[in-house]
């Protein structure tokens, strides 16, 4: 370890002279200056010191007035105020206003060792303590930023798992091929634009987009019937919100989507299934999900009729607002701009490749 670097400020040479053999004898290195001001000038050249001792009583500086220039600049370097008896309320003035310690003259060679020894492995455990802070800030910081990244990998591939249960559903049930990737980023329009945070828009967008994952469930005759459903038949179909909450519920991060899914078929008059939820008792998510899912049913191509236009969609939902649908949520819908609908349909029937599917590309400009 390289030898302690000392500045001594003293007017006084004689003095000075003696303390500094001290020092060089107990393997300091010594520097001196014979003023205030040259102890600046030291100071500011760049030479660095691990302490200083100055006199307090100086001629051009006092000891204190250096110590005030000082300590901002260097707060690192201790200061040990040399001073005479008569002037000791001065000495602890100084060491109110920052000084480290003081020394009383005449002193002998061990006060002056055992000040200096106190002084130097104080400042060594300060810096030592403050290194060991900023280590672990660094650290706290740096493993904050490793778990959040882990956990936006680990919600990506929830999702791209939620994709491909998504998909299988879509081999089963051709009518719904786009379907849920269209409904998903239709209710998540909606949800912005009514100004549901960014978190539950992404609960919501897992709602939306297994709302029929229930239908997994269902036996291929009924959800294939090419013609009408007997009364039977419809009650089995209707099963599905429920199968989809209890595939969902017991996935943790699918919990509150679960109730949107078991939600999806109520009307906010209370008519609709499986509960007969009314107004508030249906999640929100769901209220928009039924307006989103309506315009994406009237916009698409049916195999009884072609797909009609977002004008009349708009016009049917705005018919059964207060009935069907949430009429607070289709005052928002129907403020939206009637183009961005046709816009986020054609985005989403343009990507070839399923896995680039719109729930992923939606999520991220979320
Ligand atoms: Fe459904």
């Amino acid at each position: 370890m390289p030898a302690d670097r000392i500045l001594v400020v003293d007017d006084e040479d004689a003095i000075r002279e003696i303390v500094c053999s001290m020092l060089s004898n107990a393997n300091y290195r010594c520097a001196q200056a014979s003023s205030g001001l040259k102890a600046l000038a030291l100071l500011e050249s760049g030479e660095e010191f691990e302490l200083m001792l100055s006199d307090l009583m100086m001629a051009e500086m006092s000891g204190t007035d250096l110590l005030e220039k000082i300590k901002e600049k260097y707060p690192d370097m201790p200061v040990v105020m040399v001073t005479a008896v008569h002037d000791i309320s001065v000495a602890l003035k100084a060491i109110r206003d920052g000084a480290y310690d003081y020394l009383l003259k005449p002193f002998e060679r061990e006060q002056l060792l055992a000040t200096v020894r106190r002084a130097l492995e104080n400042r060594r455990l300060k810096l030592e303590n403050r290194a060991y802070q900023t280590k672990l800030e660094a650290l706290v910081e740096q493993r904050t930023a490793q778990l959040g990244k882990a956990v936006v990998e680990l919600e990506r591939s929830y999702d791209i798992t939620l994709e491909a249960l998504g998909n299988a559903l879509d081999l089963r049930d051709a009518e719904t091929e786009g379907h849920s990737r269209r409904v998903t980023a239709f209710t998540m329009a909606i949800a912005r634009a009514i100004g549901v945070p960014k978190d539950e828009v992404k609960v919501i967008a897992r709602g939306a987009f297994l709302h029929d994952i229930g239908k997994m469930a269902i036996p291929d005759h009924i959800l294939r019937k090419p013609g009408r459903l007997t009364p039977e038949e419809v009650l089995t179909m209707r099963e599905h919100c429920y199968l989809g909450y209890k595939m969902l519920t017991k996935i943790p991060f699918l919990t509150e989507a679960a109730e949107i899914v078991y939600a999806h078929q109520e009307w906010y008059d209370g008519s609709g299934y499986p509960r007969g939820l009314k107004g508030n008792e249906i999640p929100l998510g769901a209220r928009i999900f039924s307006i989103a899912d309506a315009l994406d049913a009237i916009t698409s191509d049916r195999p009884y009729r072609p797909a009609q236009s977002v004008a009349a969609a708009r016009e049917e939902i705005k018919r059964c607002e207060g009935r069907q649908f949430d009429p607070q949520v289709v005052r928002v819908f129907l403020s939206m701009p009637e183009g961005i609908w046709s816009e986020l349909r054609r985005n989403i029937d343009a990507q070839a490749h399923p896995l680039a599917y719109s729930y992923s590309t939606a999520k991220s400009s979320a």
